[in-house]
């Protein structure tokens, strides 16, 4: 056993994804990895070996004459072993090498009695209770590879034109949207907190001494910067209390919020659809393995609607022409359309997968429906809003143009009832060599729905947050 120790550690492990396409054979190489599966006829054993470098495996042949058959038999789907050996062309048709092993390391069993992956085939939801393990899966090891590959050409998307990434606060005293949605940061005893004369809750006694929460969005902040920087972006994880139970819905979630100075709406518009057209080339030339697995087994459709994004100049439209088409439509909807309601879901998917049949950019909001920073139109009723909607998702991005106007900004938080004396920095910004700009918000987990055509947001982050739901 030592003497195979040894051996081992003198040559350097390997990944599998590079062995696969190596030219430089009959060599002795180190692998590690999970077993996929393991045959054992008489005289040979072969295994399927995975160590998440790639989709593909590779193939282990175990002569019997060379390893100890009673450590083989011992081995079952998912375990985790070393084997060194010969890298040698394949004669088999599935793959062009394999290894013809010389030593082996076991490193941990895995009692197919009671391993939950033995057998292939779970359902998703099956899998989303086993989230400790399901990344062992084809299925996620792809999707978690493709989520890596998009934050990494996020990154290289704004590197390369000149932003800054700019690390905005988890934990703040401001409610970005408004809605309310906020996860209560406090060292305050729950059961028994100090009050102030009026009987509320004294957070003045509280650890930052006033009232905080988890951040539902990194734009306040981002915006200071940018008033600075000139262009930015965050990307980070933000939080919302959120009840509804959807498959597009996370209580904790990524989001990518670049802010630029001297953009109008419409520099902001074509900055998204180029970081959305960039994102899904980047996914179709770096992730194609994984996306070809998706394709065959979650969605037909999956890489011909990448490549059809890429090529489509997205339709723009404003959010008033979108309730005419919506209203001309003939169509039955469930949540009945006007003039100044939020689009639903419905709505949004009306318009981009049966109306246009592409990605369609709403702008002009009514400003009831949006949040307090975005800039008032001159027609006093619309603002600068937009929305980006994708087939099978909806909105994948919100953003506007900022109202920088000193007395507009400070009128419309007034207007809303919003606590002014908790906006004086971000109103000061506005004092103070004020700017136009204008920034949106991608949420990272929409994105990846796009990109990997899976259908629930549970499915494309390790471990999601939703309520009733932080197990692992
Ligand atoms: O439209 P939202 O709420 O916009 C903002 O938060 C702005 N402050 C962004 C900005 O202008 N800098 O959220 C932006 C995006 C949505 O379009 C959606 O993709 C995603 O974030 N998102 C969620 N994703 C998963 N789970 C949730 N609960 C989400 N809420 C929003
Ligand atoms: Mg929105």
């Amino acid at each position: 056993m030592t003497k195979r120790i040894e051996l081992m550690s003198i040559i350097k492990r390997e990944k599998i994804v590079k062995l696969l396409s190596e030219t430089e054979l009959n060599r002795s190489v180190l692998v590690k990895g999970w077993v996929r599966t393991i045959r054992n006829s008489k005289k040979f054993s072969f295994i399927e070996l995975n160590d998440g470098s790639t989709i593909s495996n590779i193939q282990i042949i175990a002569d019997h004459e060379v390893l100890s058959v009673d450590i083989l038999k011992e081995l079952s789907t998912g375990a985790c072993i070393g084997i060194q050996g010969m890298l040698v062309p394949s004669e088999g048709k599935n793959q062009k090498v394999e290894i013809q092993a010389s030593t082996i390391e076991v490193y941990g069993l895995a009692d197919p009695e009671s391993y939950p992956l033995q057998k292939k085939g779970h359902t998703l939801e099956f899998l989303r209770e086993i989230a400790h393990l399901r990344v062992r899966t084809n299925t996620f090891g792809a999707i978690f590879r493709i989520r890596h590959g998009m934050a990494f050409a996020i990154h290289q998307f704004f590197h390369q034109k000149g932003f800054f990434y700019v690390h905005t606060p988890i934990i703040t005293g401001s409610d970005t949207e408004g809605a309310g949605e906020l996860f209560l940061v406090t060292t305050l005893p729950i059961h028994n907190p100090p009050k102030d004369e009026k009987g509320n809750i004294n957070f003045k006694e509280d650890f930052f001494g006033k009232q905080t929460h988890l951040t539902v969005s990194g734009q306040l902040n981002g915006e200071l910067a940018a008033l600075g920087l000139a262009e930015i972006y965050t990307f980070g994880p933000t939080f919302r209390a959120e009840k509804s139970n959807t498959p597009r819905h996370l209580a904790e979630f990524w989001m990518i919020e670049p802010e630029m100075a001297f953009y109008d709406l419409n520099d902001n518009i074509n900055l998204a659809e180029e970081l959305l057209k960039y994102l899904t080339q980047y996914a179709l030339n770096h992730h194609q393995k994984d996306l070809e697995f998706l394709n065959e087994h979650y969605d037909k459709e999956l890489i011909a609607r990448l490549e059809s994004i890429v090529q489509t100049p997205f339709v723009r439209l404003s959010y008033t022409n979108a309730i005419e088409i919506l209203l001309n439509s003939g169509k039955k909807f469930e949540f009945p359309v006007a003039w100044g309601v939020d689009l639903q879901s419905e709505h949004e998917r009306y318009l981009v997968e049966e109306h246009f049949n592409k990605p369609v950019i709403l702008t002009d909001y009514p400003k009831d429906i949006k949040a307090f920073y975005m800039k008032l139109n001159d027609d006093e009723k619309t603002v600068r809003a937009m929305d980006v909607l994708f087939p099978k998702i909806g909105e994948i991005i919100g953003g506007s143009q900022r109202e920088e106007d000193y007395a507009k900004l400070l009128k419309r938080i007034r207007e809303l009832n919003l606590p002014e004396e908790e906006y004086w920095w971000y109103l000061d910004t506005r004092k103070f060599g004020t700017a136009p700009h204008s920034g949106f918000g991608l949420g990272f987990e929409r994105l990846m729905l796009f990109v990997t055509g899976m259908s629930n947001v549970r499915d494309v982050i390790p471990f999601p947050r939703t309520t009733k739901n932080a197990e692992f």
